[in-house]
């Protein structure tokens, strides 16, 4: 495990590997610590900058070495970007970039100048870095008999804490905190589903609840059966592994204020069940349970962070298999609060789960609720793969939690919810069909479960699209993103104290 801290040495006496600045696109002049190094080092620096050599294109990373008298190894210098287009996403890119970059070359401390402080603020910058290590240094090599690891094992912060130590320290508490949630919930998703069930799901929830010291109540078959959650059973009985049913709650205010509740889909494999899916890429439905991963990680950093908030989450966790007491195309289940669903598709099950968690969490009284979920293909045909679908039934919520990923760059649009789309997914035989037809998938998939909802704040984010990618860019690694563990974080911060 890399070390995050902060190095109170000068700049001028500092020993290590690579000292790394940060340089805008298209820049007149530089400034701060640039400038400084660079009258210091006879116009080293902006001499590569008017060749070219350096551009300041958002990830470049340039090496520099051999500078006399200088007790840095290297000095490294990480383009920013467009100077309009700057945040303190860009900061967590770069980050990421220049780590693996460095990493690739062996190197073990790396020690960050306050990249982009003077327009972010001191607390951004460090806070961007640190959690843009932590997620860029990600690797999930556990079934590796030789893993490659990682070189780096020093990341430190030079030139921090002119200001304020401990705003800075802060930050980087934070920063921790929020980047090592994302990991877990990657760490989650990316467990093969033979390793990642629901029962082992609903154990590690336990032993976070444990060490963090919030209650849990894992419910089982027999349980969710008592509770009448006819669309969870109907899902999971073409399994031989148990479902649960994973209750986590975090009182950081007053017991008797009724609690935000997130819901997270937890489908440790989805394999379509009779309405099988097509075997390519099957294996990465060992990740349909990215939502519920996303929002255990969530409430393990808003308990970390000690955040005056009540919080419930839910996750309804199980496989979907087409065993031979699977349900069928044709059946008709019935959801704990009373509505009939008729099966038409058993590929559809996650708004089958997630019927059950809402009507489970209006039964116990949240205030407001957000569900996260790998819902539909669809989505991805509707935003492609850099933002997730939002939906709704309350305007204030819904801009929230848009405005909370914004702050912490995960990209989120929102799509209608429109009774004109309701006939699309009614029965002839029951209440609701399962499916909405090819038209306007992820919104029928969305306003099915906004039926459970009712007339409580609710909003549904569709992550099927963002939770994994192919390929390692910036702070994300091939695999699992982590994605709503962030802005889920942010939204409890912003909004709800
Ligand atoms: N888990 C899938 C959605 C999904 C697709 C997630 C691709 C990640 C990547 C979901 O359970 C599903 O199968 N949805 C169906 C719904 C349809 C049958 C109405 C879909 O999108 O095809
Ligand atoms: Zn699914
Ligand atoms: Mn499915």
């Amino acid at each position: 495990m890399t070390q995050i801290k902060i190095n109170k040495s000068d700049v001028f006496e500092l020993k290590t590997d690579a000292l790394v600045l940060g340089v805008f696109e298209k820049t007149e002049k530089f400034t701060g610590l640039v400038q400084q190094l660079d009258e210091v080092f006879q116009n080293k620096i902006s001499s590569l900058y008017s060749e070219n050599e350096i551009r300041g294109k958002l990830g470049e990373v340039t090496i520099i070495h051999n500078f006399v008298g200088f007790s840095a190894e290297r000095l490294v210098i990480a383009g920013l970007g467009k100077i309009e287009e700057f945040d303190s996403d860009v900061v967590r890119k770069v980050s990421a970039s220049v780590l693996n970059r460095l990493n690739g070359i062996n190197l073990k401390q790396v020690s960050f100048s306050p990249i982009g402080a003077d327009l972010l603020g001191i607390f951004n910058s460090a806070k961007s870095i640190v959690e843009g290590a932590i997620l860029g240094l990600y690797r999930f090599e556990k079934y590796k008999s030789k893993p490659a690891g990682v070189s780096i094992k020093n990341v430190d912060l030079i030139g921090f804490t002119s200001v304020n130590e401990d705003q800075v320290q802060d930050a980087v508490n934070q920063g921790k905190i929020i980047a090592e949630a994302v990991n877990l919930s990657r760490d989650l998703s990316n467990e093969p589903s033979n390793k990642m069930t629901p029962s082992v799901l609903s154990e590690i929830a336990t032993d976070i609840a444990n060490k963090e010291d919030f209650e849990i109540e894992v419910f089982d078959e027999k349980d969710i059966s008592n509770f009448g959650m006819g669309a969870l059973i109907g899902v999971a009985s073409g399994s031989v592994e148990k479902p649960k049913f994973i209750v986590l709650k975090y009182f950081g205010k007053d017991k008797k204020s009724s609690p935000l509740c997130f819901i997270g889909k937890g489908i440790t494999f989805d394999s379509g069940g009779i309405s099988l899916k097509p075997a390519q890429n099957m294996g990465d439905m060992k990740g349909d349970m990215a939502g519920g991963a996303s929002v255990i990680a969530a409430i393990q950093a808003i308990a970390k962070l000690k955040l005056k908030i009540n919080l419930v989450v839910i996750v309804p966790a199980t496989e979907n298999m087409p065993g031979g007491s699977a349900q069928k195309p044709g059946d008709v289940v019935t959801a704990m609060n009373g509505t009939n669903i008729e099966i038409d598709n058993t590929d559809a099950e996650g708004r089958l789960v997630l019927a059950d968690a809402i009507s489970y969490a209006r039964k116990i009284g949240v205030s407001k609720i957000v569900d996260v979920a790998t819902l539909t293909g669809a989505i991805r045909v509707a935003l492609g793969t850099n933002y997730a679908g939002i939906f709704g039934n309350n305007d204030e919520l819904t801009k929230n939690i848009i405005e909370s990923g914004k702050i912490v760059g995960e990209k989120i649009w929102e799509l209608p919810v429109d009774h004109d789309y309701d006939h699309q997914y009614k029965s002839q035989v029951a209440d609701f069909k399962n499916t909405g037809g090819r038209d306007a998938g992820s919104i029928t998939g969305a306003q099915f479960i906004g039926e459970f909802a009712g007339e409580i704040p609710w909003a549904h984010l569709d992550i099927a699209a963002i939770s994994r990618t192919n390929s390692d860019k910036f702070y994300n690694r091939k695999g699992a993103t982590g994605f709503a563990v962030r802005t889920m974080i942010q939204f409890a911060l912003l909004f709800e104290i």
